[in-house]
């Protein structure tokens, strides 16, 4: 028996289906960024008009038919509201259609339970970063089992800096495997560096690593700034991996891609003794089969829900949830 999994809170729609934490299809589809950003009503009509044809390609793939569909997870939050609103109205059509199940899911959980699940771990430590979200997160059983924050941004999440940059130096496309691409071949110049215990800021080297733009060139700027971002959340992830003991530490959400990034975290891990893990990129991306591997978790331990309690919520925090599964 398939679950369907459902992720519009953001640019990508994505329709995933999963069976048995066997991933059958991970169908995604991107809306187009420019230079004005993301608008949320767009991209909401975006997702709107390309979600029939996504689903059947998912469907198709996976090659399961309609008995075969146990369940329908989407995405609750955190994200753009209009977005998450164009998904859950998806899920509670098909829900209905397919008198299945519906189950609303956490899309950081997602993120770190689809890397989680890739790897084989089974505590880990997690950095979670993506354009809203920059967090450092691990399983803690009191006053229930959830996935505690440790420390996380005060303001930007590290994605959203290096897209809000690519803009101001007017790379194409404005996201930050563009900004990674220009930091090949910088060179380090002096950036501010803000670590307060676990926590974080990003906006301080945001408008400094802009106005160095006037003297000097943006592979300069643009590898100092990937240096330093990167190297505060190894602090605060360090920091972390000290207190609560951890072996494992993996790193999710979309900034997950960057090979830097993942280099930075490896001799962390190395210089502890800590096991390193991470998700191919397409489940790094958002995408729908992290969201469907989480509603079977939730299915099978016995999580039920009516459709007046499948809402949208667009601060859905990830230490909110109650976790149900080992
Ligand atoms: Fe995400």
């Amino acid at each position: 028996m398939a679950v369907i999994g459902i992720e519009s809170s953001a640019h990508t729609l994505g329709i995933g289906v999963i069976e048995g934490g066997k991933v059958l299809a991970n169908e995604m589809l991107m809306y187009p960024i420019t230079d004005k950003g993301i608008i949320p009503m767009k991209v909401a009509d975006f997702h709107t008009e390309n979600v029939r044809k996504a689903v059947s390609s998912a469907v198709k793939k996976a090659g399961i038919s309609a008995q075969d569909i146990e369940a329908i997870g989407y995405t609750k939050g955190p994200g753009l509201g209009p977005c998450l609103g164009v998904g859950n109205l998806i899920a509670k059509s098909l829900s209905m259609k397919y008198k299945v199940p519906l189950l609303p899911v956490n899309h950081a959980v997602a993120h770190l339970e689809i890397a989680k699940h890739i790897n084989g771990f089974r505590d880990p430590l997690a950095l979670y970063v993506s354009g809203g979200n920059s967090q450092v997160i691990g399983m803690e059983e009191e006053p229930f089992r959830h996935y505690h924050i440790y420390g996380e941004t005060f303001d930007i999440g590290v994605g959203n800096m290096f897209d809000n940059f690519a803009r101001k130096a007017k790379l194409v496309p404005s996201w930050g495997s563009t900004v990674a691409k220009a930091a090949e071949s910088g060179r380090y110049i002096q950036m501010p560096y803000t670590v307060k215990g676990m926590d974080f800021t990003f906006t301080g080297l945001l408008t400094n690593a802009v106005a160095q733009l006037k003297g000097h060139s943006v592979n300069d700027v643009a590898f100092s700034m990937q240096e330093t971002a990167f190297s505060m959340l190894c602090e605060a992830t360090e920091r972390a991996l000290m207190l609560t003991e951890k072996r494992e530490i993996i790193v999710c959400g979309g900034v997950a891609q960057s090979k830097r990034l993942k280099e930075m975290l490896l001799s962390v891990c190395n210089a502890h003794g800590t096991k390193f893990g991470f998700a191919p990129n397409e489940y790094n991306a958002d995408n729908g089969a992290m969201i469907a591997l989480v509603a079977e978790k939730m299915l099978r331990s016995g999580q039920h829900y009516s459709m007046m309690d499948c809402g949208v919520n667009q601060r859905y925090r990830i230490d909110s949830v109650k976790i149900t599964w080992k």
